[in-house]
């Protein structure tokens, strides 16, 4: 992990209030797994003192790009972003997306911002398999031509219909699994609403297969201190500890995840403190 001050060298409007900010970067790029994020700081805004947590989209050479949409003070303040500006980024940073060693036949699963974490992931991956991309409407999906182009199938789905088949991500799942026979079973990498990452790693328990889930918890450090970012994990034998979906996460596999609302398990003691993935 490095904190840096870095350049920003693009910066341009992509759809429906997305925006691509490109850094010189090159000693955070250089060491980025799919899957990571960066926190970047906010200068000069006194109600947005924290950092603002983003997947890193895309690192290439000396350049580190995310994809963001402006939703409040902080996204807002970025947009006036230009080249030349400085910004301080910490990174990279948690334990993304295993897909180096995926078994079986990969599947990412998208929505929203989603497409932005697992852009590196597609590029890495062994064997090309199907994207599903799921937003509200057509300015929602992001990316297509870049994942077709590195081999993938994209598979978009609306919620108002406006591009691709009418539903939700799901359903264009569904709908896929009960036609296609995949060679191997599929291994699903997903970002997204808490609903989606549910509802993929639900039939992924059904049906015996890993569903690797991008958890988005609200974050304030960014480097496991603070705790708020906390989640509730099974462990091994059985019982659950908080782990920090910054530091252990912010990929788990969706056995790991214990759900709001869900019937725990034994508590054990956390050892948060001590532990670090490898
Ligand atoms: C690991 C991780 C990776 C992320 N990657 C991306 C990314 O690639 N692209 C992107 O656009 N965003 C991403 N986000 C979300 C991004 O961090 C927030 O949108 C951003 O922090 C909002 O800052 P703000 O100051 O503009 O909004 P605030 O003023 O802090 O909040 C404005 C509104 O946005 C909502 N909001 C804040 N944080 C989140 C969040 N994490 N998810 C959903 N809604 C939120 C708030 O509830 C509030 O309603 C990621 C978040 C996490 C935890
Ligand atoms: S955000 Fe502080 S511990 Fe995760």
């Amino acid at each position: 992990m490095n904190l840096r001050d870095v350049t920003v060298i693009e910066h341009v409007e992509v759809q429906g209030g997305y925006r691509l900010l490109v850094m010189d970067a090159p000693d955070i790029a250089a060491q980025v797994q799919p899957g990571q994020f960066i926190h970047l700081q906010i200068p000069d805004l006194r109600d947005a003192l924290l950092r603002r947590p983003f997947s890193i989209y895309n690192a290439e050479n000396n350049r580190l790009s995310v994809l963001y949409k402006g939703v409040g003070v902080g996204t807002r303040w970025m947009a006036d972003l230009k080249p030349g500006d400085p910004l301080s980024v910490m990174g990279p940073l948690g334990h993304g997306f295993p897909i180096a060693e995926a078994g079986g036949y990969p599947v990412l699963v998208a929505g929203g911002y989603g497409m932005a974490a697992l852009y590196i992931a597609a590029r890495e991956s062994r064997q090309k398999g199907t994207a599903f991309f799921g937003g509200a409407s057509a300015g929602d999906i992001l990316c297509v031509p870049e994942f077709e182009a590195l081999g993938w199938e994209v598979r978009v789905t609306t919620e108002d219909g406006s591009l691709g088949m009418k539903g939700i991500v799901t359903d264009a799942m569904d709908e896929w699994l009960a036609q296609n026979r995949p060679e191997g079973e599929p291994e699903y990498f997903v970002c997204g609403p808490s609903g989606m990452l549910k509802a993929v790693g639900e039939r992924a328990m059904k049906a015996g297969t890993k569903a690797w889930i991008s958890l988005d918890n609200n974050m304030c450090c960014g480097v496991g201190a603070c705790l708020t970012c906390v989640q509730k994990i099974r462990t091994a034998d059985g019982a659950w500890e908080w782990q920090r979906a910054c530091r252990e996460g912010p990929v788990f596999e969706c056995r790991e995840v214990i759900w709001d609302g869900e019937e725990s398990v034994e508590h054990r003691t956390s050892n948060i403190e001590h532990r670090t993935k490898s």
